[in-house]
């Protein structure tokens, strides 16, 4: 499908930094009912505008496409705390490392658009990548310390600078009230919690729980690679997870000990292969000795190449 070229026709005075605009920007009727589709970012940013302006309230979600239900999660909040629901589609080169699925990352524009419309999607912004990074680019944003350095960070260097990078531009185009993320990505949601408070962005995040396949597999983009085998074994994330809380709703409170049952669970897996296995606080992800209310487990692991994360709370 081609892009949206965005409103062709607008036209505003962008002075106040996401503030009032004075001249509105009006739209070239498209003809995706109830949806509009806005590609070209200056257009994205005047639409969003004349949204602020008129009063509306933004809820947005940003992702990177090949929708399921645990996006969809969102953005059936996202519609409950808006009244313009946003949803982005960009798969961002920036959050990449070098020999991550970046190529291959699954993508199928016309499937999103149909969901994202069946969902009350009223505005999907689906940028080029030359749009967001055109030639010179050249400012990043980073968190830094144990936020980022820990877990996923110490696997994937330079993934986060790529989110931060990402979600600061993607706020700074839709100028969202509040923007909705899963808590299947825990660190990215503390790593961009922190940093929205740290900027002093003015915009409400809110964090969502994890939706699973009925098997309990953790719905991700990813799952699309895994063969019947693989999807099997990948079952055993799950299945930790629910084993680790067992045991600390049991009075388990040694963290080394529940560890070391983890470890042992997923090893008995042939294609599966342990990145992290951590119990840490859920909001510093430091580690921890002795588990408490507020302690979480994240698993990080590769079934064949496909790599999935998961976690859990120990006691609810
Ligand atoms: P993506 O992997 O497409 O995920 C988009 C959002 O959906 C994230 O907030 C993610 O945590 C949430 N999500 C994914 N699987 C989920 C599940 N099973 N249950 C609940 N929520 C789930 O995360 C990204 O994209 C990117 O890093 C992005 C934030 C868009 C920046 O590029």
């Amino acid at each position: 499908m081609a892009r949206g070229t965005g409103t062709s026709k607008a036209k505003t005075n962008t002075k106040g930094f996401w503030g009032k605009s004075e001249v509105f920007a009006f739209r070239v009727p498209r003809p995706y009912k109830n949806m509009e589709i806005i590609s070209d970012i200056k257009a994205m940013q005047n639409r969003c505008l004349a949204a602020r302006d008129s009063g509306q309230k933004i809820s947005f979600v940003p992702t990177m496409g090949f929708l399921h239900e645990g996006h969809l999660s969102l953005l059936r909040e996202g519609r409950k705390r808006g009244d313009l629901l946003i949803l982005s589609i960009f798969v961002n080169p920036t959050q990449f490392g070098q020999g991550e699925d970046l190529d291959c990352y699954p993508r199928d524009f016309e499937r999103d658009e149909a969901m994202a419309r069946e969902c009350g999607v009223d505005l999907l912004f689906y940028p080029e990548a030359e749009a967001i990074y055109p030639p010179g680019y050249a400012t990043y944003v980073s968190v830094d310390g144990p936020l980022t350095t820990t877990l996923e960070g110490a696997c994937r260097p330079t993934h986060f600078r790529g989110v931060t990078t990402v979600v600061t531009k993607l706020f700074n185009i839709v100028m969202p009230h509040v923007a909705l993320f899963g808590r299947k990505d825990f660190q990215q949601l503390a790593v961009i919690s922190r940093m929205t408070s740290d900027l002093n962005l003015p915009i409400d995040i809110v964090g969502m729980p994890i939706i699973r396949e009925e098997d309990g597999l953790a719905m991700s983009s990813r799952n699309v690679y895994l063969c019947n085998s693989e999807r099997k074994q990948a079952l055993a994330l799950n299945d930790t997870l629910r084993q680790t809380a067992e045991m600390a709703q049991n009075g388990e409170s040694n963290a080394e000990k529940i560890l070391t049952m983890a470890q042992g669970r997923l090893h008995a897996e042939a294609d599966l292969e342990i990145d992290y296995v951590k119990i840490c606080n859920a909001q510093s992800l430091e580690e921890v000795n002795t588990i408490d209310h507020e302690s979480v487990i994240l698993l990080a692991v590769s079934v064949g190449k496909t790599r999935l994360i998961d976690n859990g709370n120990l006691i609810s």
